[in-house]
């Protein structure tokens, strides 16, 4: 679970580019398919940009997050999209939905397979017939290890990220913020890195059929984007 100052940090730092960029992607992707989505509910939800961006679009959309610092902003933002705080691994909501997503490397962070084998069963359970899955996860090749980056909040204040990776593949972002050369908050977030070959036959075992696992969500995409892209559906 991400503490409050890491989630505030999260929202004023910019992360919040990745979830808008992927919404529009998305939303290109569903025109492109023909797929008509009525309903949404975006697992791990962060601090909501997704589901603001699929709102915008006349979807009746939904999130949920472990993090209650997360769905504290997410709920400021837009009031009128429904926010749960849970764990992902054990939810299982009431409603059905046409669309199931999970974006950001949110499922990097369920470091055992057995967990995600999980959360795909749930999410196969709360999906309408013909409902798609769409999520994406760390490409191991774009995992930058490496210097410390330092950037500045302020005159004074200042951040420092620094990922690791150890030899079983867990990715670890530490956090550092300083005031006037001062330690005043450090968070660690462990992350993994998951065989997207795994992941497929994972989520073909749950009963889904797999559309896509590729670089890019658009076959017409120019960039390769740095995570892989995965669209299953429930037929
Ligand atoms: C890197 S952020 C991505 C947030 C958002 N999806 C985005 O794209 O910006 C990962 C999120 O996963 C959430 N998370 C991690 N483990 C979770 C779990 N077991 N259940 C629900 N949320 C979880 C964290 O609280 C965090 O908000």
């Amino acid at each position: 679970m991400y503490s409050e100052a890491f989630c505030k940090i999260y929202n004023e730092f910019g992360w919040n580019y990745f979830p808008r960029a992927f919404g529009e992607q998305l939303l290109e992707w569903l025109k492109q398919n023909q797929v008509t989505v009525r309903t949404s509910l975006d697992l791990a939800c962060g601090t909501g940009i997704l589901c603001e961006v699929l709102y915008e679009h006349g979807i009746l959309s939904s999130g949920m997050d472990f993090s209650q610092g997360m769905i504290d902003i997410a709920r400021k933002s837009n009031p009128n999209i429904p926010y749960d705080v849970a764990d992902m691994i054990l939810y299982r909501p009431q409603k059905r939905f046409d669309l199931v997503t999970c974006t950001g490397d949110a499922l990097n962070h369920i470091i055992d397979l057995a967990d995600v084998e999980k959360i795909f069963r749930n999410v196969y359970g709360y999906l309408n017939k013909g409902g798609y899955f769409i999520f994406d996860i760390l490409n191991e090749k774009e995992v930058s290890t490496g210097a410390p980056i330092d950037l500045d909040f302020s005159d004074t204040v200042k951040a420092r990220f620094e990922i690791t990776q150890n030899e079983a593949g867990i990715v670890n972002l530490k956090t550092a913020v300083f005031e006037n050369g001062v330690l005043q908050f450090e968070e660690n977030i462990t992350e993994t890195v998951h065989d997207p070959e795994a992941v497929c036959s994972l989520l073909r075992k749950c009963g889904f059929r797999v559309v896509k696992c590729d670089k890019q969500l658009l076959d017409d995409a120019k960039v390769q984007g740095t995570t892989w892209f995965v669209i299953a559906v429930k037929d």
